[in-house]
């Protein structure tokens, strides 16, 4: 199961399962994490800087490209909620 380092986030890297979302990874963490949208792409509130291992992670979605286009999410940045490691990887 693939390792993600997020910035902030208190604790050990996470456990990301394949195909799974960083959202669902930080909540079965134990951690609270803002999701007002309902993870559904629709705002950046579950916004995370990926520290380390980024290249786990599926390419950003149409979501997260419009949000980068606008200037409210960073290069290293992604939606907790759309993010999820990509099933080709093994880590
Ligand atoms: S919870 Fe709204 S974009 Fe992720």
């Amino acid at each position: 199961m693939p390792l993600l380092t997020i910035a902030g986030l208190p604790g050990p890297p996470l456990h990301v399962p394949v195909g799974g979302t960083v959202l669902a990874a930080i909540h079965a963490a134990g951690h609270a994490w803002w999701h007002a949208c309902g993870a559904k792409g629709r705002c950046t509130t579950c916004r995370v800087r990926v520290a380390q291992d980024a290249e786990v992670l599926s390419p950003p979605t149409a979501p997260e490209l419009r949000y980068r286009a606008a200037g409210r999410l960073g290069e290293h940045e992604r939606l907790a909620c759309q993010a999820r490691v990509a099933p080709e990887v093994e880590k």
